[in-house]
């Protein structure tokens, strides 16, 4: 696929460590790491894979894999330590580094602003269930364009705000770790407006592209009729995509949106993008929901399929037609994808076969979609390397470069060889 991009992403509390250096304040996820019982091993994000000190090391391991682009994301708790106010320019100024260290070596930075480390002291005040939050994620961005964006031409604002939403504020399995259940859907329309108001501030502040990346997966029904998997598919999919690229949230969740909707709102939602990011890992099997609760629907397991280390089903195909049904659902709504995480966990040695398969049939899936019309331009690995995977703790390896937490040593698995080669054969079509 000539001109497709080849990328690898990573996020900041995943990987940088160095949570006390240069002024950076506490994040959401520094204090539910801490807290006893979240996390497995009780793993925190405290070193990770010390990026913060190693980050020219892993320059160089992107620049051998022969990668086109670098997805990373900001700390905003670096940049804004409090939330709000005071701007810290050592944060800045560590990004300032490591965009010039890539472009140094040919790739470009494509950051992501809000990889859900938002600061503590903004989740103190209500965090996203809290409309100002959007606010302050807008003047943020603001921030980082004004430092960067002479040199980053493509950012992204969210990732994935429907884990955010769901594992933080509805089943608190994630960091800030509130139960709420529907309780959280105002943590949407939050997020989605702090989305928008970013693409308005990035682009006024010259910045060439914006993306969202979403977390999409296809919807399988375990029942006959589709009416279980409809609503589980408006709550993953829809709720994220619809506003952003049609500017109206699905019907059925109007009742629980619009005591936060003001008048304008959908409008800077639907604020054009220059791409849709996907993150897919598998689809979802959902049926009738047998215990009579508030959600009409209940996740069932996918069974036939060969599973990951974290137990995930592997199912390449769901990739095609997961981009295949945006392009039917969107039309010419849609713009053009890039495939923003993609990855598996597996066992930890060097000689990860099974990754190389995973990534090869997931390419295929992508070349599948592009050959049935789908403008898909690129595809990110998750991940460069092994990291702190949230509630997983050190437990699940996603990496192309195996990390030993207790030397930080790195060293190229055989999907890095893999993958590199899979770079240079694009660069050379
Ligand atoms: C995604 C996250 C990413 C990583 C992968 C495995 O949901 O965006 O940070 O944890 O899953």
């Amino acid at each position: 696929m000539a001109g497709f991009l080849y990328g690898a992403s990573t996020a900041s509390y995943q990987i940088e460590g160095a949570v006390h250096e240069d002024g950076r304040g506490p994040s959401i996820w520094d204090t539910f790491a801490h807290t006893p019982g979240r996390v497995r091993n009780g793993d925190t994000g405290d070193v990770a894979c010390d990026h913060y000190h190693r980050w020219a090391e892993d320059v160089a391991l992107l620049a051998g894999l022969g990668v086109g682009a670098y997805r990373f994301s900001i700390a905003w708790p670096r940049v804004v330590p409090a939330g709000s106010g005071a701007v810290n320019d050592k944060g800045l100024g560590f990004y300032d580094r490591l965009v010039d260290g890539l472009l140094e070596r040919g790739i470009e930075p494509v950051p992501t602003l809000f990889h859900w480390d938002l600061p503590q002291a903004l989740e103190d005040e209500g965090g996203w269930l809290d409309r100002e939050t959007a606010y302050r994620f807008a003047e943020y961005a603001g921030h980082v364009a004004g430092r960067l964006g002479d040199r980053v031409h493509r950012f992204i604002t969210l990732n994935e705000p429907v884990v955010h939403m769901a594992q933080g504020y509805a089943w608190g399995t994630h960091a800030p770790g509130r139960t709420l259940g529907l309780g959280a859907l105002p943590v949407a329309h939050h997020q989605l407006l702090g989305h928008g108001l970013a693409v308005q501030a990035l682009k006024a502040a010259g910045a060439r592209e914006v993306w969202l990346t979403n977390n999409c997966t296809p919807v399988w029904s375990a029942d006959e009729d589709r009416a279980a998997a409809a609503v589980y598919d408006g709550f993953h999919n829809r709720l994220f995509n619809d506003p952003v690229l049609l500017g109206s949230y699905p019907e059925f969740l109007l009742p629980g949106l619009e005591p936060h909707l003001r008048d304008g709102d959908l409008d800077i939602i639907r604020t054009p993008i220059d791409a849709l990011g996907v993150n897919y890992y598998n689809p979802t099997l959902v049926g009738t929901a047998s215990d009579g609760g508030d959600l009409p629907f209940e996740i069932r397991p996918v069974e036939g399929y060969p599973t990951t280390a974290f137990g995930w089903p592997v199912v390449p195909d769901g990739l095609t037609e997961l981009l295949t049904g945006l392009q039917e659902t969107y039309g010419d709504a849609l713009p053009p994808i890039y495939i923003t995480e993609n990855g598996c966990s597996a066992e930890e040695g060097v000689a990860d076969t099974f990754r190389v398969d995973y990534l090869q049939a997931h390419l295929g899936a992508v070349r599948a979609a592009a050959e049935a019309g789908v403008d898909v331009r690129g595809y990110f690995v998750w991940s460069l390397l092994d990291n702190f995977e949230w509630a997983e703790g050190y437990a699940q390896r996603f990496g192309l470069v195996h990390v030993d937490f207790d030397t930080q040593e790195r060293t190229p698995r055989d999907s890095y060889r893999w993958f590199r080669d899979q770079c240079a054969k694009t660069s050379s079509s």
